[in-house]
């Protein structure tokens, strides 16, 4: 057992102004911690952060975790009591076109966290692994005992990245929880992003009333969780009170098509053109399914049904689309 952490002692979240990030924060400051951000904006963006920035138990360094004297000293400068660790260079085709970046933030910026916080006493580390560990040779629910097997650069580099976090935090007796998120899916998803999550591209096309692109023939699946519940699994596992070294999957345990995703648009936007197919993309995993158990049995986590999760989304995302026929009619559904 590891003491239980105190409201007011301090979470430091990297990667803060992310998709996941900003709500991380938002979710610890639910709780009553005082949080530092530290970002160096390369996706992340300070409108992400408006329901936070008022807030006087929250601050933001800007610092680039591939400098690794700075980000040293930001850590000994805050001396945090846990840390949530999500900054990465997220996409998967540009981790294999620049393997030395990748290198760098996705394994270096990990080490230098884990040793700095080793020595700095620090109990407590989340950190943002991937799905991506798996790859491709697994069939069914995938769990955490299955042997790793990434397709590329970037899955390779979460799983370096769960191995040294686990060493450091074994050998000096503090908790690391490595959570395996599956395909995330919420507001301030950035579509812009040619590898950004094909949700938020498909809302993206349905608001602007266009036909949804999908590569293949749509029939395969992803395990799509809220970042609502993303966001509580990495607090719930920060504020813990057992010294446990852990890899965990954070998902929903049931698979989505993208079909059935492109049919509830088209219910809620019924003009939409009907989808375009594309011809399947290289390395396209097929079915993507994790299994939920040990993050539910150790932190009590829980992700809303899919289904459920995925219509409040879809209404909330294209009802702010500007038509108000296409509101009424989202909200009729949605009733
Ligand atoms: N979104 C998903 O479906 C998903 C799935 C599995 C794992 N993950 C992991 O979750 C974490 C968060 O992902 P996200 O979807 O919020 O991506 P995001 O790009 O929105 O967030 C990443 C944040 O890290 C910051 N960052 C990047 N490089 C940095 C650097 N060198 N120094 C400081 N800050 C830096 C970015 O500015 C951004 O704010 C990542 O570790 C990602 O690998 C995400």
């Amino acid at each position: 057992m590891i003491a239980s952490l105190p409201s007011t002692d301090t979470v430091l979240v990297t990667g803060c102004a992310g998709f996941i990030g900003s709500h991380v924060v938002e979710e610890l400051l639910r709780s009553h911690n005082a949080v530092v951000g530290v970002d160096n904006f390369s996706t992340g963006r300070m409108e992400n952060l408006a329901n936070v920035i008022e807030d006087s138990r929250f601050s933001i360094q800007r610092t680039d975790l591939t400098d690794t004297v700075a980000f040293r000293r930001v850590l000994e400068q805050v001396r945090p009591s846990a840390i949530i660790h999500l900054a990465a260079l997220v996409s998967v085709p540009q981790a294999d076109r620049d393997p030395d970046y990748n290198f760098r933030i996705n394994i270096e910026a990990t080490h230098v966290l884990a040793e700095t916080a080793a020595k700095l006493g620090v109990r407590r580390i989340v950190m943002a692994s991937s799905a991506a560990v798996y790859g491709d040779a697994h069939q069914g629910a995938l769990h955490e005992d299955l042997m790793p097997c990434p397709l590329g650069r970037y899955g390779a580099a979460k799983l370096i990245s769960e191995q040294i976090l686990a060493v450091a935090a074994r050998v000096g007796g503090a908790s690391a929880s490595c959570l395996r998120f599956f395909n995330v899916f919420g507001p301030r998803q950035d579509p812009s992003s040619p590898y950004s999550g094909v949700l938020s591209k498909f809302v993206d096309l349905g608001r602007q009333g266009k036909a949804l692109t999908i590569f293949g023939d749509g029939e395969q699946t992803r395990d799509f969780v809220a970042v609502r519940d993303v966001a509580r699994a990495c607090v719930a596992a920060a504020l813990e009170s057992e010294a446990r070294v852990e890899i965990a999957n954070v998902c929903t345990g049931a698979e989505v098509s993208l079909n059935s995703i492109a049919t509830m648009i088209q219910r809620l936007v019924p003009d939409l053109p009907a989808p375009v197919y594309l011809p399947a993309r290289e390395n396209d995993i097929k079915r993507s399914c994790g299994n939920p158990d040990r993050a539910r049995t150790w932190w009590g986590f829980e992700a809303k049904a899919p289904e459920k999760a995925l219509q409040d989304f879809l209404v909330g995302a294209l009802g702010s689309s500007g038509s108000p026929n296409w509101c009424d009619r989202l909200h009729k559904d949605a009733a």
